[in-house]
């Protein structure tokens, strides 16, 4: 199939392929996702080829207002209210117990459902003019790490899917916050672009899934299907090392080997870019900007796929604020192989 590339004033066109069963790749404010109408089961199946992701995995359901909430939930919790006052329309997912009505196709058979409001006006838009749920997961290949920009998505997507609509490179950078609501106390499942702190802000008492912080041992279920893949890899293994940032960047200087990949933060890149260096090297943004560093971190581990370095060596930020979505997804990608210095 040939994909078409639509623009944000081609809302209209994006919102018809999704009435009619198709899929279309979408700009939300954290990553790029992959829609259909979430109230279609084999629209719905599609994504899961297009992607080549595992049916356990459930999708969640993306939604222009947070009264739509009642039209696929039951026994929503006035948390789940608080929450949507506090951060809707923006990064942060929901779980909460479904209605008959979201396919099983949707919540891979769950009781539950994650229901988002996205903040990206094109987004709004295109979800507004379809008037359906869009079920829609990030548009990378299964395992590869999100795209946070069209380009990006189409390297994984182009031929798979109907559409494309360019809205930009995305503003956040890493997937929305996943915190599930079915549980006392709730619990993050997945660190994102809004922060533990915020959370807590709002709900007092939030529990952290041990699948957020270390690899967990067989037998061990996170509460994320999605949280047991291996995930946001790039092709060459990569190492973490995380610690002071001039410690980190010595300790990476040190060990490199001559044609290894280099993840750093903006202030060390001289260490890495020397004449004598034939080493790729991404910048992650300045050492005290989590922000912009959420903006790049996919974008850096993505273009490593590009070369053929034999490994990776990435600095790390601590895990304050939207730190502990970037050390998540930096973990992650580095099947949590971390060494502190
Ligand atoms: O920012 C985002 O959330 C992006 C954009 C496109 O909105 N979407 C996204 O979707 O990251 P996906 O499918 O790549 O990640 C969703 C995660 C998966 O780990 C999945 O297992 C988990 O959410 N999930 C979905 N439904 C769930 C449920 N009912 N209970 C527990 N985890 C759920
Ligand atoms: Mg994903």
């Amino acid at each position: 199939m040939e994909t078409k590339y639509l623009t944000e004033k081609d809302g209209d066109q994006a919102a018809a392929i999704l009435r009619a069963g198709g899929l279309v790749g979408i700009p939300t404010e954290t990553v790029y996702g992959l829609g259909a109408n979430g109230l279609d089961a084999q629209a719905v199946a599609h994504i899961f080829e297009a992607k080549g992701r595992p049916q356990d995995n459930p999708l969640i359901l993306h939604i222009p207002e947070a009264s739509w909430l009642e039209r696929y939930c039951q026994n929503i919790p006035a948390a789940a209210w608080a929450l949507a006052e506090a951060f809707w329309p923006g990064p942060m997912t929901m779980i909460l117990p479904r209605k008959d009505l979201v396919p099983d196709a949707v919540t891979a058979g769950l009781d539950t459902v994650g229901m988002r409001c996205p903040a990206h006006p094109v987004c709004r838009e295109i979800i507004r003019l379809s008037d359906v749920p869009v079920a829609a997961p990030s548009g990378n290949t299964s395992g590869r790490p999100s795209p946070t920009t069209a380009r990006h998505m189409l390297e994984d997507m182009d031929g798979r899917i109907d559409a494309i609509v360019d809205g930009g490179p995305c503003s956040v950078g890493v997937e929305s916050t996943i915190i599930d609501l079915t549980c006392t106390p709730p619990r993050l499942l997945r660190p994102g672009g809004i922060t533990l702190e915020q959370l807590r802000s709002v709900l007092g008492e939030v529990a952290v899934d041990p699948a957020v912080t270390r690899l967990l041992g067989a037998g061990e279920k996170p509460k994320a299907p999605g949280m047991k893949y291996r995930h946001y890899a790039p092709k060459a293994p990569v190492t973490v090392v995380a610690g002071e940032p001039a410690r980190s960047a010595a300790y990476i200087a040190a060990h490199a080997g001559e044609r290894d990949g280099v993840i750093c933060f903006d202030e060390y890149m001289s260490l890495f870019t020397g004449r004598a260096a034939a080493r790729p090297v991404m910048d992650l943004g300045p050492a005290g900007d989590k922000e912009e560093q959420a903006r790049h971190i996919f974008d850096a581990l993505r273009s490593f796929d590009h070369t053929d370095v034999p490994a990776i060596w990435a600095q790390c930020p601590d895990s304050k604020g939207i730190g502990l979505a970037i050390t998540n997804r930096l973990n992650k990608a580095a099947g949590f192989h971390i060494i502190e210095v």
